[in-house]
């Protein structure tokens, strides 16, 4: 008998309308590195839906068994079995070391379960490893002018907390201050169902 696959509602509840702004801001992309892929819902779903770029997942080596039993009950040609990437210790991964081999990097409920630092580490990253004009693309909750953009958000933060004291929803201005530090410079945004955002960021030098 085989195991029900991991299962996350919230991935079922935000897919179609994450995907319908992926559809918009990854025409003429190539190849998307995800972080932090989860259960894999996400991947599935999205790389038949974008034929015409590969989606490559990564997450840390203990969500890989996730992601590869989603992979096998729904595969598709454009997307690649995880590779190893924690943040703490890892760079870019890379399947065949060409230092641009991703035009695009998404990710998703990410930045509020890792620490600053490690948001710090996955932005510094990501800006030195795009090309020009490639894309950050991160969804998740967000506060606003130092504050909860709602309620519910704010009863979500301290419950992260309580949890682990380094996760919580980041300030937007921080982010977005941090991403032009490293050439990301935010092009759009987006705001989604249940107080998330789409922040998507592109890479572009300072004049
Ligand atoms: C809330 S889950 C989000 C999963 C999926 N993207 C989604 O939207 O459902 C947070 C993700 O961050 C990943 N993560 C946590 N710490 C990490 C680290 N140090 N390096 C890389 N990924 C990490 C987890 O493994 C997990 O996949």
């Amino acid at each position: 008998m085989t195991s029900p696959l991991p299962f996350s509602q919230a991935c079922e509840n935000n897919k179609d309308v994450i995907l319908k702004v992926l559809q918009v801001e990854l025409q003429g992309y190539t190849r998307v590195l995800e972080i932090g892929s989860g259960t894999g819902q996400h991947s599935v779903y999205f790389a038949p839906n974008l034929p015409h770029l590969i989606w490559q997942t990564s997450d840390v080596v203990s969500n890989h068994s996730y992601i590869k039993a989603w992979h096998d009950a729904y595969p598709t040609t454009n997307l690649r079995a995880p590779l190893a990437f924690d943040l703490t210790c890892d760079s870019i991964p890379l399947t065949d070391n060409v230092r641009d081999s991703y035009d695009a990097v998404f990710t998703a409920n990410t930045f509020h379960i890792i620490s600053w630092s490690l948001v710090q580490t996955l932005i510094e990253l990501v800006g030195s490893a795009l090309p020009m004009n490639g894309k950050l693309i991160v969804y998740g909750p967000f506060n606003e002018d130092g504050r909860y953009t709602s309620e519910s958000n704010q009863r979500f933060d301290l419950s992260l907390k309580q949890r682990d004291a380094a996760s919580g929803i980041r300030d937007k201005e921080d982010v977005l201050t941090l991403a032009k530090k490293h050439d990301l410079q935010l092009s759009t945004q987006y705001d989604m169902p249940a107080n998330n955002q789409i922040l998507v960021f592109q890479k572009r030098v300072q004049t």
